[in-house]
């Protein structure tokens, strides 16, 4: 899994706009997935929107939002992603997104539906305490309705009601540029990985 930090910072010392970094961050990210194939890396999530980046300049907001949606289109219909059975999800709460990006979400996830050989998660409007908070009032509900019995409530339950709940938890969790943070991102799923920070922009 990975944070993927820095595209702001990167084109700021490029002289160049906050977009352009982000521009070049799905880039970045078109290389990592194909080197994900050669790696033997079959689960890959990445952090593209935390809920905190909402209260970004709005212009910035929404250049993401039409980034993400539109690779994630381009995703859904890559020959390449078909071809190696890749299973496209967005993790995070659907709220709180865009109808725009909610169609391209659920166009690349219908089309992906079937597949499992790899998995390509992207974390959208994600937030790791809300996803805790999520799970356990879905627990609630359940012991409440009596479909539930306190007792029977262990980790597993827990997992089976995150975002995550098909997938392994990530073996290593990479951040980039310099930050020693994990700001909020997998919290539950990260229990047990290696992390690994760099200096190096995204
Ligand atoms: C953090 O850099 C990066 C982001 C908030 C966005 C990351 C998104 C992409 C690379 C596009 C991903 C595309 C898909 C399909 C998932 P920052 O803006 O916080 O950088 P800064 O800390 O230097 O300001």
């Amino acid at each position: 899994a990975i944070i993927m930090d820095g595209n702001g910072r990167w084109a700021t010392e490029k002289g160049r706009p906050r977009s352009a970094g982000h521009a070049a961050g799905t880039e970045a990210l078109r290389d990592i997935i194909r080197a994900s194939d050669d790696w033997g890396i079959k689960c890959l999530t990445v952090y593209a929107f935390s809920t905190e980046n909402f209260n970004r300049n709005p212009d910035e907001v929404s250049f993401l939002m039409k980034l993400i949606g539109e690779s994630l289109r381009e995703l859904a219909d890559d020959q390449r992603v078909h071809d190696n059975r890749v299973r496209l999800r967005a993790i995070g709460e659907r709220d709180m997104i865009p109808e725009d990006m909610l169609e391209a979400i659920e166009y690349a996830e219908r089309k992906t539906a079937g597949y499992g050989d790899y998995n390509f998660n992207m974390a959208i409007a994600y937030g790791g305490r809300q996803e805790i908070v999520n799970a356990v009032k879905d627990i609630s509900s359940r012991v409440k309705s009596g479909d539930l019995n306190v007792d029977d409530i262990d980790e597993d339950t827990i997992s089976e009601c995150l975002y995550t709940f098909e997938l392994p938890d990530p073996d290593l969790v990479l951040r980039t540029s310099g930050e020693f943070r994990v700001s909020n991102f997998l919290l539950w799923q990260l229990a047990y990985s290696e992390l690994y920070f760099t200096d190096v922009y995204w």
